[in-house]
């Protein structure tokens, strides 16, 4: 039956450049996915590693960073985006916390991340993933930035081809409008499965994260460490 193994359908990585989808973006993550970021958040502070300099990848409207610098007082985080108008979002949210001093966001891409090799201590990213054209760029650069025992966590939509009608509920469930709908459901068909996640680790820089699902929140979740030795 198609319908259970219906293929990845790709989304343009530059979809969030526009102003209006940016500002649409960050009012529906902003109501449906703090769950999503409290949990990341939380699942970076069990990593047991001196952790100062993070930077989150396809860092958005800036959410995370906001989550993340409140949860990890001593932690300076980057996000790095190629949408400028996110970034805009993103720097007036963190100057509404007061956070600016601990935050920054720098417009850059995630296959060339402007920075030296061996600079943070954490890498981060959520909701990106199924975005990147260039996957495999994308994890040899976050190999070649973290530091060596640093850490990498990298969480995505999950698709399950099987689940769409469940995801339609869900969405329906937690109040979505239409459009909102639409929007996270092409997020999801644009997703990896596990499956495909694992197969895409295995033949990238990154070949020995760990790759698996958080079903309560319905979460691709791949974490990684440098090793000490690189
Ligand atoms: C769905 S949003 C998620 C934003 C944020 N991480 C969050 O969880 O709310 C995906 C973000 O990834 C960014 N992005 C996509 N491809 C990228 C790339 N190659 N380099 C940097 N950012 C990228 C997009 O511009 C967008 O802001």
């Amino acid at each position: 039956m198609r319908f259970f193994n219906s293929p990845r359908v790709p989304l343009r990585e530059g979809q969030f450049i526009d102003s209006a989808a940016a500002r649409f973006y960050h009012e529906h993550a902003r109501r449906f996915m703090m769950p999503i970021y409290r949990g990341l958040a939380a699942e970076a502070g069990k990593i047991k590693h001196n952790i100062k300099r993070v930077l989150d990848i396809g860092a958005g409207s800036g959410i995370l960073e906001i989550e993340l610098a409140k949860a990890h007082p001593d932690w300076r985080i980057t996000g790095v985006d190629i949408s400028e108008e996110m970034l805009k979002i993103a720097r007036d949210s963190a100057a509404g916390e007061g956070l600016t001093e601990r935050i920054d966001f720098l417009e850059g891409k995630a296959d060339a991340l402007p920075f030296k090799d061996n600079s943070y201590d954490l890498v981060v990213s959520n909701a990106s993933l199924h975005l990147w054209a260039n996957p495999k760029k994308v994890l040899q650069e976050i190999g070649r930035v973290t530091v060596r025992g640093g850490y990498c966590l990298i969480w995505d939509n999950l698709r399950i081809p099987a689940f769409y009608p469940l995801f339609r509920m869900v969405g329906w469930g937690m109040g979505m409008n239409k459009a909102q709908r639409k929007m996270w459901l092409r997020a999801i068909e644009s997703g990896y499965t596990a499956g495909e996640a694992k197969a895409l680790i295995k033949s990238s820089a990154l070949r020995h994260a760990g790759v698996t699902i958080n079903f309560k929140l319905l979460e691709l979740c791949i974490k990684w460490q440098k090793d000490q030795q690189t």
